[in-house]
C-alpha cells in the first residue's frame, strides 16, 4: 500500500482544480493583485450578519437539520423563484453551494459512461465533477466566435445523431468563464432540444442578478430542467456555503433519488449559514442589485486594461462578473503567460486551457473595490502592452 498507482483513477484522471494551481503561483508571487478568483468584495448584509450573531447559542444551530433545508428558507426560496425567476412547478432542496448542488445532479441524474454536453469555454468544475464519478465521455461543444453563444445547430445534430443520446446537457446563464448570457429565446431552443432528445439540460444561474446594460437574466421550466442557484457571489456569502436546486415537482422519485445523494454528502447545509442566507433574502434583490450596479465601474477600468490585445480579442462581460480574452496566437500556453504576468507583472488571471479553450484569459472583475481594480487593472495593461510587444521578457 501507499503507492500512488493505489490512488483512484477517478481522482487521478481529474483535472487539477485551477484555483489550487492559482494559490500556489500567488504564494509564489509576493504582492501579486488577484483578477482571478471568482468572487465579489462585500460581504453580506450587515443587519443578516447582526442577526445571526444573535443565534450561536441556540441549540438547533448545532444540530443537523432536515437533509432538504430549512422549511422557512425553503417557503422564501418558493416565493423567490415564483416571483422573479417565474420558476412555478418547482421544488427546492438547499445545499452546501451551487458546486454541491451540481455534485448532487450528476449523482442522481448520470451513471458512470454516461455521454454529457457542455460548452466551450466551460466552467471548470462542473467539468471536474463529471470527471471524478465516472461520467467522462464528455462532448464539448463550440460556442459562436464573435458572441460565445452555445451553438444550437451543433447541438441539435449532436443530440439526434450520439448514440446513445447525451444524458445531460449543462451550460451556465450568464457564463463562468466568459460571462456571456444566453438570451431567452436560445435557452428555449437549446431547451426544446433537449426536451426532444429526451436529455436532461442543468442551467447554472449562479449569477442570475450579475446582468449589465439593462439585460435581464431569465429562467425556464420544465419536466427536463433544473436549475441552480446560488448565495455566494449575490449576497458576498462564498465562505458561508449555501446554493440551491429548483427541480421539476412533477418528475416522480426526483425528491427521493436526490435526497439520497444530499445524505451522503453534507446531510445537510450548515444551519447558521442557513440562518443567514434567509435574513439576507429578506433584504430583498434590490440590495443585491445595488453592489452589482458597483462593478459597471470596474468592468469597464478591466476593459481598458485589455485594450493592449485588440478590441476583437475581448469578449462577453454582458454578464457575470468576467470577461474573456484571447492571446495573440503564439501565446497558446497561456498557464506560461499567467505565470509571467503575476510573476513580473504582479496581477493573476485564470488562463482559458483550464476552461478548454488554451491561448485565452478569463479576467475577474468582481473581487476588488474599483481603487484596488484601478490598481490591478494597471499592472494587466502594463503586462499586457509588452507581452504583445516585446513577448515574455523575464
Ligand atoms: C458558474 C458557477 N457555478 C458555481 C459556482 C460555485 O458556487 P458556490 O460557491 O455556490 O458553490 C461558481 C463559483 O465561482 C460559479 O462560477
Amino acid at each position: 500500500m501507499g503507492s500512488y498507482g493505489k490512488l483512484a483513477k477517478r481522482a487521478l484522471d481529474t483535472e487539477m482544480p485551477v484555483m489550487v494551481k492559482m494559490q500556489e503561483l500567488l504564494r509564489g508571487a509576493k504582492n501579486a493583485m488577484s483578477l482571478a478568483q471568482g468572487v465579489v468584495y462585500w460581504q453580506p448584509p450587515k443587519q443578516a450578519l447582526d442577526k445571526v450573531k444573535e443565534l450561536v447559542w441556540e441549540p438547533s444551530i448545532s444540530r443537523y437539520g432536515a437533509d432538504e433545508g430549512m422549511s422557512s428558507l425553503r417557503e422564501a426560496l418558493l416565493k423567490k423563484l415564483r416571483e422573479e425567476n417565474k420558476l412555478y412547478k418547482s421544488s427546492v432542496v438547499v445545499t452546501s453551494g451551487a458546486n454541491q448542488a451540481f455534485v448532487d445532479l450528476v449523482l442522481t441524474l448520470c451513471d458512470a459512461g454516461d455521454k454529457v454536453v457542455m460548452f466551450a469555454p466551460y466552467y471548470f468544475n462542473a467539468y471536474m465533477s463529471f470527471q471524478m464519478t465516472g461520467v467522462t465521455d464528455i462532448l464539448v461543444g463550440p460556442g459562436d466566435p464573435e458572441t460565445l453563444h452555445p451553438d444550437a445547430d451543433w447541438l441539435e445534430k449532436t443530440l439526434s445523431e450520439t448514440k446513445p443520446t447525451p444524458k445531460l446537457v449543462t451550460v451556465v446563464n450568464p457564463g463562468n468563464p466568459s460571462g456571456t448570457y444566453i438570451p431567452e429565446p436560445l435557452l428555449k431552443r437549446i431547451s426544446d432540444i433537449c426536451k426532444q432528445a429526451g436529455s436532461w439540460l442543468v442551467v447554472d444561474n449562479t449569477y442570475e442578478y450579475f446582468m449589465f446594460d439593462g439585460l435581464k437574466h431569465t429562467c425556464i421550466e420544465g419536466d427536463h430542467i433544473v436549475n441552480i442557484f446560488s448565495f455566494s457571489k449575490a449576497y458576498g456569502m462564498m465562505g458561508w456555503r449555501v446554493g440551491y436546486i429548483a427541480y421539476p415537482s412533477d418528475v416522480e422519485g426526483f425528491t427521493e433519488q436526490l435526497l439520497k445523494v444530499q445524505d451522503n454528502i453534507p446531510i445537510c447545509a450548515s444551519i447558521i449559514s442557513q440562518h443567514l442566507a434567509l435574513y439576507s433574502l429578506e433584504m430583498g434583490p434590490e440590495w443585491v442589485r445595488e453592489h452589482v450596479k458597483s462593478l459597471v465601474k470596474n468592468r469597464e477600468i478591466v476593459l481598458e486594461a485589455l485594450s493592449p490585445l485588440g478590441d476583437s480579442s475581448v469578449k462577453g462581460g454582458e454578464g457575470a462578473i468576467y470577461l474573456w480574452a484571447k492571446l495573440p496566437d503564439k501565446f497558446i500556453n497561456d498557464f506560461e503567460v499567467v505565470r509571467w504576468l503575476a510573476n513580473k507583472h504582479g496581477v493573476a488571471v485564470i488562463p482559458g486551457s483550464a476552461c478548454g479553450c488554451p491561448g485565452n484569459l478569463r479576467i475577474s472583475f468582481g473581487g476588488l473595490t474599483e481603487s484596488d481594480c484601478r490598481a490591478a487593472a494597471e499592472r494587466l495593461k502594463g503586462g499586457l502592452e509588452e507581452l504583445v510587444k516585446d513577448g515574455m521578457v523575464p
